[in-house]
């Protein structure tokens, strides 16, 4: 077994942050240590097989992104990233874990839309994964199946109040499924928006000639956002099911949220990097010479991004700062511009849903710490602790200490990272570059003031500066507990 000395580095955990040598040996980390530490007399640094030098890099835990979409069927295509190519440029970008949604469609067997999904994974991934189990179709027999989950390892499932006639559930279905979570212990976790009522407003606009990717964001009113927050908070609390609400990007989604939370409800809360960084003012101007005003579909999610007058953003990284909400996930769910986004051309309402960002996450986050928005600490809990504890991982994943996986990011402070477009729309590198299988970016011109330098997932070093030494079928599926917030 390889053991790998990675010295020099300041380790930062959720609570602080110290000078420290971390010890690997083979697919766990064996100690943290002082720096130049000595055992029997004999340095550290001169007995194991690999050092790495980390002087002046923070050494934190590797990236844990709980919500993303890998070839998720939608709007008539599926997401463009396969296991194999998402993981991968998660691995670029410092996450070593990912929690994938297996998706239940309608009429389908829970077992049945799961298998499907260990099938997609097994073999191909870079990284370790998980699951979350989308419910498509709430009834008796889904119910059952869904509450043997835990013993599979899935202790979280997703229900949506938006998308009618596909993946939308009425109240009725979802306090029955609130009920399994519930008595299960599993966590339930709600795409928030009243979906029946945007439909209505999206057919209207549609009618009136607004087509353009902007009125998606127009549609998806706010109002809607906040409503159906207060609904899942009001039928989790009348069943007693612990509730997590994904993808929030409107201040009053917030506010409910907080409200909940003040008065001692077991309610929780992620949002995304696009909610903090883009706007709906971006997306109305945007306009390139090869797609127009259709430039804005590359930004086309739900939920949709929100107007930047009206704060939404900055409410968003308050949150995050007073633990309104506790988590940044991706929710990476990618569409190339050509052949996949453009079925909307005309339409914003048949453009497939979805941003990549897999690979950028600790990054923009980072981001984050060099504005002052948060804390060092805070992002390393944002991005790898809180998600390890919510999603029944900590102690495995999510923490530097003897005993967990050598899941590590070795992070320059000092280095630089330019955000590509990848490929362009024939398929021909760009200058800048990422590794997400799209022939855009969401997240074109962005620079950070820091750099991914070298990642290790069970010990093996899988991102070594501009190398990439990972291999299809190294990630193993993590059979996840229940998570660390029920009460
Ligand atoms: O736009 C999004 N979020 N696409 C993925 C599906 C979902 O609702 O998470
Ligand atoms: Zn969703
Ligand atoms: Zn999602």
């Amino acid at each position: 077994m390889t053991t790998t000395l990675i010295t020099g580095g300041t380790v930062v955990s959720a609570t602080g942050r110290a000078p420290a040598d971390v010890l690997v040996d083979g697919e766990t980390i064996r100690a943290v240590l002082e720096p130049g530490s000595t055992i029997l007399g004999t340095d550290v640094a001169a007995s194991v097989d690999r050092v790495i030098d980390a002087t002046g890099k923070y050494v934190i835990p590797g990236g844990i992104d709980a919500h993303t979409h890998m070839e998720l069927p939608f709007g008539g295509t599926a997401a463009i990233d396969t296991f194999e190519t998402g993981t991968r440029a998660a691995a670029w970008g410092g996450t070593t874990s990912i929690v994938d949604f297996a998706v239940q469609t309608y009429g389908q067997r829970i077992e049945d839309g799961l298998a499907a999904w260990h099938e997609k994974a097994s073999g191909n991934c870079a990284i370790d994964y998980a699951f979350h189990q989308i419910v498509g179709d709430v009834n008796e027999a889904s119910l059952a199946s869904l509450a043997k989950l835990p013993d599979e390892g899935i202790t979280s499932f997703k229900l949506f109040m938006a998308y009618p006639g596909v993946f939308y559930s009425d109240d009725a279905q979802i306090l029955k499924a609130m009920q399994v979570s519930r008595d299960t212990g599993m966590l339930t976790m709600m795409h928030a928006e009243n979906g029946p009522a945007i439909d209505v407003l999206a057919a209207q606009l549609v009618e009136q000639g607004k087509t353009d990717p902007f009125y998606h964001g127009v549609a998806r009113a706010w109002e809607m956002e906040e409503e159906a927050t207060h609904r899942a908070i009001m039928l989790a609390k009348l069943t007693g099911a612990p509730l997590y609400v994904v993808h929030v990007s409107a201040k009053q989604a917030v506010e409910q949220l907080a409200w909940a939370r003040d008065k001692g409800q077991n309610v929780y809360g992620e949002t995304c990097p696009q909610y903090l960084y883009l706007s709906l003012e971006d997306q109305l101007g945007a306009k390139s010479d090869e797609w127009g005003a259709f430039e804005g579909a590359k930004w086309v999610c739900s939920t949709p991004l929100r107007s930047r007058a009206e704060g939404h953003q900055d409410s968003m990284w308050q949150a995050l700062r007073t633990n309104d909400l506790q988590m940044v996930s991706t929710d990476h769910c990618p569409f190339c511009m050509k052949d996949q986004k453009e079925l909307g051309r005309g339409d914003f309402r048949k453009i497939p849903n979805g941003i990549g960002s897999i690979e950028h996450r600790m990054d923009l986050m980072y981001q984050g710490v060099v504005t002052g928005e948060i804390t060092l600490e805070r992002w390393v809990e944002l991005t790898s602790t809180t998600p390890a504890r919510m999603f029944g991982l900590y102690g495995q994943k999510g923490v530097i200490q003897p005993g967990a996986d050598a899941d590590l990011v070795v992070y320059d402070p000092n280095g630089h990272t330019s955000i590509g477009v990848g490929l362009d729309s024939s398929g021909a590198p760009t200058g800048r570059s990422h590794h997400m299988n799209m022939d855009h970016s969401a997240w074109e011109g962005y620079e950070i003031d820091g750099h991914v330098d070298t990642v290790l997932s069970r010990g093996k070093v899988i991102v070594d500066g501009d190398e990439y030494l990972g291999t299809k079928g190294d990630g193993r599926f993590l059979k996840r507990g229940l998570s660390q917030y029920l009460i």
